[in-house]
């Protein structure tokens, strides 16, 4: 990839990076090659958020089950086979990979906050974004002396310089949800109009956001910029050779969508209603079929990851609802 040495906004650098022609997410590896989320890597995890999924889907009636931000179609495949009868529909900015279950359809898009035009007019829909408003790139912003500053990047070195002022959207953004204390923030703008178009995009159904993220009450006062790559985290250059993501504002988001009866909630506690209490085990497997035991320990061992204070379990599930088919 030709990498620019001049400084830019972070956000144009962070989109080229990832979304460019050479982009990070177009490389043949996917994000599995590089870090596991709950929807892949994890034993037994797939399928376990795949049965989370069907669940919600079910409980409402809805038929269309949509993964914005597929990956490699890992999450899509597991929804499918787990319940043919659901159409099960992925999109992602590459073409069709290798793997998918034949049954999901596969939608390529543009990338970072932009979404396909043929992704409209959804009815009785799931719409899943599993950790996709994370990679949506943003105006990064270093406040000196109480002045906001926009931050600019080399994209070959990652080193960074303060840049002018914050445009008029962005500074109104920043005084309503940075927070007093933060000294450096991701300005959350392109993630609330991205979610907030997503959620346009269906008339009947739930839209469903899953991230890392943060409110006003936590907001991390030196923000949440970082990058990752083959499994390590790394220092951020805007190269194309790392993944670049930073936490989401999750209540800026359930602001940016008045009137879709928003909810925000924690990951342990929708696993533990879509999926149940976590089962033990059972022993007598162990004498009768050890192969089995073994499987049944590592889904009990990654349902605990999944459900984990400080890890996984925290993170935010973010609910909008439309139309009529969906009650709270
Ligand atoms: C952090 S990965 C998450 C992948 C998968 N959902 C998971 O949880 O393992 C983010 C994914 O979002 C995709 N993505 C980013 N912007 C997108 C867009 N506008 N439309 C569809 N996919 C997008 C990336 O290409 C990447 O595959």
């Amino acid at each position: 990839m030709v990498v620019d040495a001049e400084p830019v906004p972070w956000q144009d650098a962070w989109q080229s990076a990832l979304y460019g022609p050479q982009g990070f997410y177009r490389r043949a590896e996917g994000p599995a090659g590089h870090f596991a989320t709950s929807a892949q890597g994890l034993p037994h995890g797939t399928a376990l958020l795949a049965r989370a999924v069907v669940t919600l889907a079910r409980r409402h009636g809805l038929t269309h089950v949509v993964d914005v931000g597929a990956g490699r179609g890992e999450l899509a495949s597991a929804v499918a086979e787990l319940l043919p009868a659901l159409r099960v529909t992925a999109v992602d900015v590459v073409d069709r990979p290798p793997g998918v279950a034949p049954s999901v359809g596969w939608v390529r898009s543009p990338g970072g906050a932009a979404l396909p035009d043929s992704l409209t007019g959804l009815g009785d829909a799931l719409v899943l974004a599993h950790e996709w408003l994370d990679v949506v790139p943003c105006t990064v912003a270093t406040r000196e002396d109480g002045v906001w500053r926009v931050l600019t990047v080399e994209p070959r070195t990652g080193h960074e310089s303060v840049d002018g002022p914050p445009s008029a959207d962005e500074s109104a953004w920043l005084d309503r949800w940075a927070g007093p204390s933060a000294l450096r923030a991701e300005v959350g703008i392109t993630r609330d109009l991205a979610w907030a178009d997503l959620v346009s995009r269906v008339d009947d159904g739930l839209v469903l956001a899953v991230d890392y993220g943060h409110t006003l009450a936590d907001r991390p006062p030196e923000g949440t910029l970082t990058a990752y790559r083959h499994g390590e985290q790394v220092v951020p250059v805007p190269d194309g050779s790392c993944d670049l993501t930073a936490h989401v504002a999750v209540d800026a988001l359930a602001a940016a969508t008045p009137g879709a009866g928003v909810r925000v909630l924690r990951q342990r506690e929708v696993l533990e209603d879509l999926l149940g209490p976590p089962q033990a085990a059972p022993h007598d497997l162990a004498r009768s079929d050890p192969t089995a035991y073994l499987e049944a320990l590592a889904e009990q061992s990654t349902r605990r990851e999944l459900a984990a204070r400080g890890g996984l379990g925290g993170f935010w599930w973010v609910l909008a609802e439309r139309g009529t088919t969906v009650g709270a």
